[in-house]
């Protein structure tokens, strides 16, 4: 046996080696060898630690000309986005594209819902008119809850600020049909339209009363501040806001039919910033056509196209025009696309092969589909893609649309995939959404690409979001990198390392030999 060397020399010795330890990701993808690759198919090797998880930038686009704080997208499902749901990404940094199984009327005015939404101001009141009666008022408070209701002239937001009436003003009232304007306060504080919400939380604390109402130079009542949110007003620093109007960012999705650019007009009226166009196999004559209206219509506006999973169907899109694309074919957790139609590609492969061609475009891609965790995230950006899109992960949360309800002891919202039966059916939506995503709309009987089903209740994104930041921040810490910027290029000059998980290595990569266990993700 040979003595072993000298320890001082490990970093020497190191150069003699012609290459760096595991694969670099063009080998990890070579398909010659081993076909295509999910993200559980293969790891990330670890870098060298010398900075706190804190200083990680997660800043990267969206599109050519849309940059966000944070990497995350959610999906245009009518079970995944909504008003709500795109608010509260926008707030946490990311975006929602609010879905179109519904009327164009009723999609825009979730568009405007967002861009007119400001941090703690409630922009939506539920206001009464002077000739609503005491009883009415009783009965409203038994029903929300609240205690102050401001009145205008037509019983409108916005409207003429007449006054407001709170639980005082009704308290011990025994005549249920007076009518509020003999009751209400008629001069209640007010704030001028603009003031920050800081501005308006002092005023609040100055005059000690509950209800702040916001009025416009008119007197129009325009919205509200509530003393009993004042606590809770959160800070979003990484919040996703247009640079110009400083409202947050808000995503849309049209199909690819003819009544979809009316559609896209009263979006874009809306104030809409980017509008996904929806479909399951991106690369056809409908959605390079609508591209070129898009852009002979609206030049300037801001245009993901897709869904694609090779460099040919990603060139098609880029041609005609695309500032972003959506990968992923088949991969979704409520997907059977690969199953009926033959037709996908596993999500790395895809990720990595559509990034490589469309980023020599500077096209910035989005992975959609198929992401269960943080390390596929990271899996899904390290292959090159600038965003991911979620369904499932933000599916069965508080902003998701839906009511939960209980199933063997479990608390449940239901999440479906827009190819499902249940979605084409929807009842009361124009040029369904779902039948045009999959090229259906002429057909007799409907085949089906999406189960429905449900999914736990997972909590509030304000708190699943940072779960899922600080957990990218964590893992870019053990890659040995500070910004997913540099990771990028790192991955490109062959200086990130990669290896191929073999079936016994996904096991031993995960718990086992346990009697039993439970996995909490955070507290
Ligand atoms: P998830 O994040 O794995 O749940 O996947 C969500 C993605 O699946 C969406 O963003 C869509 O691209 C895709 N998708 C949505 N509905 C269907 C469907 O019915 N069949 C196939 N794919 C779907």
């Amino acid at each position: 046996m040979t003595a072993p060397m000298d320890h001082k020399k490990a970093l020497e010795h190191l150069k003699t080696y012609s290459s760096k330890d595991g694969l670099s990701v063009q080998e990890l993808m070579d398909s010659n060898i081993r076909g295509g690759l999910t993200y559980n198919d293969f790891l990330v090797l670890p870098g060298l630690v010398d900075f706190p998880s804190s200083a990680v930038s997660l800043q990267t686009k969206l599109t050519k000309k849309i940059s966000l704080n944070t990497p995350f997208v959610s999906s245009p499902m009518d079970t995944v986005t909504e008003a709500e749901m795109a608010i509260s990404m926008a707030l946490l940094g990311g975006i929602g594209f609010i879905h179109h199984n519904c009327t164009p009327k009723e999609q825009a005015s979730m568009v405007k819902k967002v861009k007119m939404y400001e941090n703690g101001f409630i922009n939506s009141p539920i206001v009464i008119s002077p000739t609503t009666t005491v009883g009415e008022v009783k009965a409203m408070k038994r029903k929300f809850g609240f205690s102050g209701l401001p009145v205008t002239d037509n019983g409108k937001c916005p409207g003429k600020l007449l006054g407001l009436v709170t639980s005082r003003d009704i308290q011990f009232l025994e005549d249920d049909s007076l009518a509020v304007s003999e009751v209400m306060t008629k001069n209640p504080v007010t704030g001028v339209k603009g003031i920050t919400l800081a501005e308006g939380n002092e005023i609040l604390k100055q005059t000690k009363k509950g209800k702040l109402l916001i009025v416009d130079e008119n007197n129009n009542l325009v919205s509200m501040l509530s003393r009993a949110d004042l606590m809770k007003n959160q800070n979003y620093p990484l919040a996703s806001k247009s640079a110009t109007t400083k409202q947050l960012l808000c995503g849309a999705s049209i199909g690819t039919m003819e009544a979809d650019k009316e559609r896209l007009t009263a979006l874009v009226e809306a104030g809409l910033d980017v509008v996904v166009v929806d479909s399951s196999q991106g690369n056809s004559v409908f959605q390079l056509n609508m591209i070129k209206w898009i852009k002979e219509t609206y030049p300037g506006f801001e245009i993901v196209a897709g869904n694609v999973v090779t460099r040919e169907q990603a060139a098609n899109l880029i041609a005609a025009g695309a500032d972003g694309l959506r990968i992923g074919m088949g991969t979704g957790s409520i997907c059977i696309t690969q199953e009926v139609m033959a037709c996908g590609r596993p999500q790395g492969t895809a990720v990595y092969n559509v990034c490589q061609f469309a980023n020599e475009f500077g096209v910035p891609c989005m992975a959609d589909g198929g992401v269960q965790n943080i390390g596929h995230i990271i899996k899904a950006l390290a292959l090159g893609a600038s965003t991911v899109m979620m369904g499932g992960m933000l599916a069965g949360t508080t902003e998701s649309p839906g009511e939960y309800f209980y199933k063997d002891g479990k608390r449940l919202k239901a999440y479906r995939g827009m190819g499902s039966v249940d979605a084409v059916q929807k009842t009361g939506s124009t040029g369904n959404a779902s039948s045009s995503r999959y090229f259906s709309e002429n057909d007799h009987v409907f085949v089906a690409q999406g189960v429905s089903g449900a999914v736990v209740d997972k909590g509030s994104i304000n708190k699943f979001i940072p779960y899922l930041y600080n957990g990218l921040q964590h893992s870019c810490q053990d890659i040995g990198h500070t910004s997913l910027t540099l990771l990028k290029e790192n991955v490109k000059n062959g200086e990130v390392r990669f290896e191929f998980r073999t079936a016994s290595a996904q096991l031993e990569g995960g718990v086992n030999n346990l009697h039993s266990y439970e996995k909490r993700l955070h507290n």
